[in-house]
């Protein structure tokens, strides 16, 4: 599986460490940023790695930042973009699931790396069950073609 990674500078740490978790279990990962603590603006990041997925560069998308608010946000604002921010193994499991969320977004400042990779784990790891959840899904495509 291709996976684009990004981060601000909030995150460049943990995401330094996700991008090697990932490759270590041998995802092939294309590394949008940022790349150094120094102060830079999320959008950016958030918006190449959202990008990546809508044109399917890759198949899905982690993006890190202080909170995992601004990126979710961002992320979201891009048609087909399912971002989840998830905090511990239930909502990354439900997000998969029911959600079929396509771009995992984690807050630096919120969890601990170890939580990180075990929802990493597990977000890689859930199908989408399909069924009611496609229905909803369904629905939300609606709206993001309303005009
Ligand atoms: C950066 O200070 C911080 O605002 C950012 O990482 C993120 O938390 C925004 O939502």
């Amino acid at each position: 599986m291709k996976v684009a990674i990004g981060c601000d500078h909030a995150a460049y740490e943990a995401k330094e460490e996700i991008k090697q978790y990932l490759l270590d279990k041998g995802f092939s990962v294309e590394d949008k940023g940022c790349f150094s603590t120094e102060s830079v603006h999320y959008p950016i990041y958030g918006k190449a790695v959202a990008e990546a997925v809508v044109n399917g560069e890759v198949d899905r998308g982690v993006l890190i930042c202080g909170t995992g608010i601004g990126m979710s946000i961002v992320a979201n604002k891009f048609p087909g973009i399912r971002a989840a921010l998830c905090h511990n193994d239930f909502t990354a499991e439900a997000s998969r699931e029911h959600n079929d969320a396509n771009i995992l977004v984690m807050g630096a400042r919120v969890i601990p790396i170890s939580q990180m990779k075990s929802i990493v784990d597990i977000w890689f790891n859930t199908d989408f069950g399909g069924g009611r959840h496609q229905t909803r899904l369904d629905m939300i495509k609606k709206i993001e073609e309303r005009r």
